[in-house]
């Protein structure tokens, strides 16, 4: 594990977009696993600029996100993919059509974990995966429990994510309560994983993440045992 301290938000957004720019360098075709949240924002703009500017040309990039909401439709503001489509997709030169999400309005939903899953395989997996974590330590959709789940699934949404989430809804209520989302086998099965922390109220969880054992009552606390994990975080701790 490397860990970047980093000075502030702006530095923290800045390394982990250069580090996302230097995989596009080298290997264009590199399939980027993303993620959502108000952490990568600033990632996603300085990788939107270095594009502009013609530094990085995301054209033969294809992208899988880590989870989505069930039940929200992609023209929904609080989907993931409007997200993605409005902090980064729409602002690089990438081809909408490789960019993947999973379907928040699928009929079924065990299928759609399937295909899923089925379909990062046939990318051949996800080169640099970026993770934020949540304040109970999920990362993706995978929520505390007494196991870690493999492959893409379905989700009930613990409490204080939906409490956490319920600041972009206008109502608690509006908030689902499902979601799909990569496994945690899924995520582990990444070449590079980069995980961001900012805000100092992610200190305590990120400690026991990162220096915690290893249980799936904190499920990013899997990631000490990848063989290629970047830490980059603006947390003095
Ligand atoms: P945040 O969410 O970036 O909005 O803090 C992170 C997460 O829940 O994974």
């Amino acid at each position: 594990m490397v860990i970047h301290k980093t000075k502030s938000y702006r530095d923290m957004s800045k390394k982990a977009a250069n580090i996302i720019a230097a995989q596009v360098i080298l290997n264009p075709a590199s399939v980027l696993g993303l993620a959502t949240g108000s952490t990568p924002v600033g990632t996603y703009g300085l990788l939107a600029e270095y594009c502009e500017n013609g530094d990085v040309d995301f054209s033969n990039v294809k992208t899988v996100n880590l989870d989505e909401y069930y039940g929200l439709d992609e023209n929904n503001e609080q989907s993931y993919r409007y997200y993605m489509n409005k902090n980064l997709f729409r602002k690089i030169n990438i081809d909408i059509s490789n960019t993947h999400v999973p379907n928040g309005k699928a009929e079924n939903i065990d299928d759609e974990c399937r295909r899923y899953e089925q379909l990062i395989s046939s990318l051949g997996g996800i080169d640099l995966q970026l993770l934020g974590i949540g304040h109970n330590g999920h990362i993706g959709f995978n929520e505390p429990d007494k196991v870690f789940p493999l492959k893409t699934h379905c989700v009930d949404l613990g409490e204080s994510t939906i409490n956490a989430n319920s600041r972009f809804f206008k109502s608690i209520d509006e908030v689902p309560k499902k979601a799909i989302t990569m496994g945690i086998g899924t995520i582990m099965k990444a070449k590079r994983i980069i995980l961001l922390a900012g805000g100092e109220d992610k200190r305590e969880i990120l400690k026991k993440a990162l220096f915690g054992p290893i249980t799936p009552s904190v499920p990013a606390s899997i990631l000490q045992l990848h063989n290629n994990l970047t830490v980059i975080t603006s947390i003095d701790f």
